[in-house]
């Protein structure tokens, strides 16, 4: 979600539930107040040396062992004497109009859209006509994240799509403005249109193929086909499965609950399945907070109720007063079997309850086990990381399928002198003691948040994806912006006040080894336009005046140990330009170039850029097309279903825009950028 509909919905009821405004309330600096400016000239150069021990450490071939990871190394490609990108396409031009646009030579194909039947019984999209029911078997809104599953390398597989929101004010005729749309107005949005959003929330599998032409398309009647919603039945697994705070009227055993909602970001695992992530789990509550209740700190932490949508009104379970633990349901890691339609998606509690933004994983080299990060995407919040206790077994599918029921959660403390610290949160260390309140694992799960602050945690600038490069095994932290911090904030891991474009942090375990209890850092990129010296951006000198981006949300790394960005935030316009997808050097003597290759249409994030093994083709997630109307200035006023400031993808004039994956190839086929 972004600034604009945040902006419209705190005019109306002040909550404070954005990912860019703070719930954090602690004040302790944990690093100090030195300013350190960690990317300079000299800081390049130590990464790449790092980076080529690291890689030298790493057993060969040792994430091919898994299932489905990385392709063969072409190390040639990234040597270090390089001073050119390792990246090879002519850039696309930034800017912001109502379409997208690809680099010179690539395709960029819709594959499927908002509304387009999912289910063999779905009907075709009616926009005019939209029904919860009939929503519920068509694909779903604001795709996010995406994962790509095998079934025939890479040329037939299935597609997990999280979706994340609901745009309201695009999805219906009749709404007048964004303020109406985010009221949680019964008298605006009925009962009906709440139904349809409830149904358009969660994800989508699809099955999917490359045709003899090069191009993908739905496989139609997928016996794999599946819609997730906000009603799919779900178990709770893990230390807080069962535990009082998590059971509701409708489940005495707190264990089983409808629905995922808010999925943003997410992970693949090694095993072959689709971990989701719930984010903005704050939203969908409504008032009045019971004064005095037990869960008061825990709510005003996460930011509960957080009052955007309507549905409350219509289902108890979304009332705090009527359901008080029913939010303590979400904001968790679910994890999710492709392959098998049929199967109960499971929450993991042992991986903690925030706002989740990712759940990018990598066996540990170093002891087998598989260690997952996430950020707790919001200002001023934390980074995590999961690491299993049992070892992932290689081509055990189900051994490996509960693995994520335990395991030591940590979160990061960042140190000026260059080294980070993993703290552990564990039930009885420390502060999580029944003195803070915490009587369990299971309380310090369910207030993963507050246990964090106890521990002195780094407060970081929005926290987004969290990945290990797989063949480095060096990890890339997304900070998207965080307009908030003070000039007397700042810290060597977030070095600028004001902060509106975003950085991107890098992480050195030591030796290879992820589930080490310290780490190096540095600062990758910081973000923003380079050649306005105000704004204090540091991409490499190689980086073209469209190569440069702000507000960095999800990345990727592609077979090659190439990271691949999407961005959140450029559509603010306050740079002229649209979100999109750039190509970011992390090795050799190009390390910090930027590359455009994918420009949004207006009002878009991208998100979920996932590629195909052979690296031919790329999955980007294309959300919330033609949003924030006021912020673009060609358009300069609220966009809505009636009046929206672009029609992409369709360009019909009875078509609302509709979010869509966006599949990229070569023109005549190859591999992507090399
Ligand atoms: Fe849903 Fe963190 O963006
Ligand atoms: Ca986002
Ligand atoms: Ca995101």
């Amino acid at each position: 979600m972004n600034t604009t509909e945040r902006a419209s919905f705190e005019a109306i009821d002040g909550m404070d539930d954005d990912e860019d405004n703070e719930t954090n309330p602690t004040t302790s600096p944990t690093i100090g107040d030195i300013i350190a400016e960690r990317m300079d000239r000299r800081d390049l150069m130590r990464g790449l040396l790092a980076s080529t021990v690291l890689a030298a450490a790493l057993p060969a071939g040792f994430m091919a062992a898994g299932f489905m990871a990385a392709g063969p190394a072409q190390a040639q490609a990234q040597t270090a004497k390089s001073t050119r990108s390792a990246f090879s396409f002519k850039e696309v031009t930034a800017g912001v109009d109502g379409n997208h646009h690809i680099a010179e030579g690539y395709d960029a194909d819709i594959l499927i859209r908002w509304g387009d039947p999912i289910m063999p019984d779905a009907l075709p999209f009616d926009p005019m006509a939209q029904t919860g029911a009939r929503q519920a078997r068509q694909f779903g809104y604001n795709n996010d994240f995406l994962g790509y599953f095998p079934l025939k390398g890479s040329n037939r597989g299935l597609l997990a799509v999280n979706h994340e929101y609901t745009s309201t004010e695009l999805l219906f005729p009749g709404l007048k403005s964004v303020s109406d749309a985010r009221s949680a107005d019964p008298a605006k949005i009925t009962r009906q249109m709440a139904e349809v959003e409830m149904m358009a929330h969660g994800g989508s599998v699809v099955e999917i193929e490359r045709g003899k032409d090069g191009k993908w398309a739905v496989v139609e009647r997928s016996k794999y086909a599946r819609r997730i919603t906000a009603e799919t039945p779900m178990e709770i697994t893990g230390p807080a499965a069962g535990h009082d705070r998590m059971k509701t009227k409708a489940d005495p055993t707190g264990r089983r609950v409808l629905g995922m909602i808010n999925n943003c970001a997410g992970g693949t695992t090694p095993w072959g399945t689709w971990v989701t992530c719930e984010e903005n789990i704050n939203n969908y509550s409504l008032g009045p907070v019971p004064a005095g209740h037990r869960e008061e700190a825990n709510w005003k932490r996460i930011g509960i109720p957080g009052r955007r949508y309507a549905w409350g009104h219509y289902v108890d379970r979304f009332k705090v007063e009527k359901e008080p633990n029913e939010p303590n349901r979400f904001g968790w890691i679910v994890e999710i079997d492709p392959y098998d339609p049929t199967s109960m998606p499971k929450k993991r509690t042992a991986l903690g309850r925030f706002k989740h933004e990712g759940a990018a994983g990598i066996v540990n080299p170093k002891g087998g086990q598989y260690v997952l990060y996430s950020g707790d995407d919001q200002i001023n919040d934390y980074v995590y990381r999961f690491v299993t206790r049992g070892k992932v077994v290689p081509g055990k599918r189900a051994e490996n399928m509960n693995l994520l029921d335990e395991g030591v959660l940590s979160v990061a403390k960042f140190g000026a002198d260059g080294t980070m610290e993993w703290l552990p949160l564990i039930f009885g260390q420390g502060p999580l003691t029944a003195a803070n309140g915490f009587a369990s694992q299971a309380d310090v799960l369910i207030e993963t948040r507050r246990a964090a602050d106890l521990l002195g945690a780094t407060k970081l600038d929005r926290p987004e994806d969290v990945e290990a490069n797989p063949k480095t095994g060096r990890i890339y932290i997304m900070l998207t912006k965080n307009a908030g911090r003070k000039p007397n904030e700042v810290d060597a891991v977030n070095p600028r006040a004001d902060n509106k474009h975003g950085h991107i942090v890098e992480l050195t375990p030591p030796e290879g080894d992820q589930s080490a209890a310290r780490m190096k850092w540095e600062i990758l990129v910081k973000c923003g336009d380079p050649s306005v010296a105000t704004v204090g951006a540091n991409f490499n000198p190689l980086t073209s005046k469209d190569g440069w981006f702000s507000n960095p949300d999800n990345c990727a790394f592609d077979a090659m140990g190439r990271m691949w960005i999407s961005t959140d935030g450029n559509a603010d316009d306050f740079n002229g330009r649209s979100d999109g997808i750039w190509a970011l050097d992390t090795e050799g003597a190009a390390r910090g170039t930027s590359k455009h290759f994918y420009r949004a249409p207006a009002g878009a994030e991208v998100c979920g850029p996932c590629m195909t093994p052979d690296m031919q083709t790329f999955f980007i997630a294309v959300q919330h097309p033609a949003e924030d109307g006021k912020e673009w200035k060609a358009w300069g006023k609220d966009s809505t279903f009636d009046d929206p400031s672009t029609r992409w993808p369709d360009f019909k004039p009875n078509l609302p825009p509709r979010p869509s994956i966006v599949a990229i190839t070569r023109k005549g086929g190859g591999k992507i950028a090399v």
